[in-house]
């Protein structure tokens, strides 16, 4: 089906601890965050992007992209549902219906295979609700008590993690993050929203490589990977 995607990127990256927010650190030549929108400005279903940055950021004029007219730039907020709000809301500028889809992926996910991104829209097509792409744990799971012990072992089988895009009804999505921003509720991924008023996302198994670039050794991992591949 034909989708909208909104990227937040406005975040710090406190956790990479690097000089700039990771979606400007270097992977394969170019930053992080162009490789992650090309996962998506050449797919022909694609009815526009919505990119959203922090407010002043001094990293994206610099980049060869920063001109081209595919990419619409908003101001994203303190949390990620903010700045995935704030895109919602130029989608409706952009002739947005109620029942289109939207993916959300963030900026620090360069490594989507474009397999991936298909079989999310594929097998979601037809679904009421939407979903997500997520991975199923590999390890065996700890529950840890105050102390720093193991509390218990959790079923394996039973915990999935979750990754992006994260594919909603534009008005659906767009209601439940509003919602739950003004209810105060934490929000970490678009599927949390839904859930809070009451869907039940879909799982749809990704690759565990499209993994979150979150702390210095992830980068380090998906550069020795891409070296053989660039
Ligand atoms: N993000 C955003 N606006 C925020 C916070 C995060 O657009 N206020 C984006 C990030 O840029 C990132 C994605 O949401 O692409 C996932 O968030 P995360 O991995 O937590 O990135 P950061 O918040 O930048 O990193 P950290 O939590 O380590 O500071
Ligand atoms: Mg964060």
């Amino acid at each position: 089906p034909p989708f909208w995607v909104v990227i937040p990127a406005a975040g710090i990256g406190s956790r990479m601890r690097a000089d700039r927010p990771k979606q400007y650190l270097q992977l394969a030549g170019r930053t992080i965050l162009e490789h992650t929108l090309d996962c998506f400005l050449d797919h022909p279903r694609l009815k526009g992007l919505v990119l959203s940055l922090a407010a002043d950021d001094p990293f994206w004029p610099a980049l060869p992209c920063a001109t081209d007219p595919r990419i619409q730039r908003v101001e994203g907020g303190a949390e990620r549902a903010d700045s995935v709000l704030a895109g919602l809301l130029r989608l409706v500028e952009l002739g947005a219906q109620e029942g289109d889809w939207v993916l959300v992926h963030d900026a620090a996910r360069p490594n989507l295979a474009r397999s991936d991104l298909d079989r999310l829209l594929a097998e979601l097509a037809d679904d009421p609700v939407g979903g997500l792409l997520a991975v199923p744990a590999r390890d065996t799971l700890k529950r840890i008590g105050a102390d720093g012990r193991v509390a218990e072992t959790v079923d394996r089988s039973l915990i999935w993690q979750a990754y992006t895009p994260q594919m909603f009804r534009f008005a659906a999505l767009h209601r439940a993050l509003a919602d739950a921003l003004v209810a105060g509720v934490a929000v970490t991924d678009e599927a949390s929203a839904l859930e809070w008023v009451g869907q039940a996302p879909r799982l749809v198994e990704g690759r565990a490589d499209n993994l979150k670039i979150t702390r210095p050794e992830d980068l380090e991992w998906l550069r020795q990977r891409w070296a053989h591949k660039h």
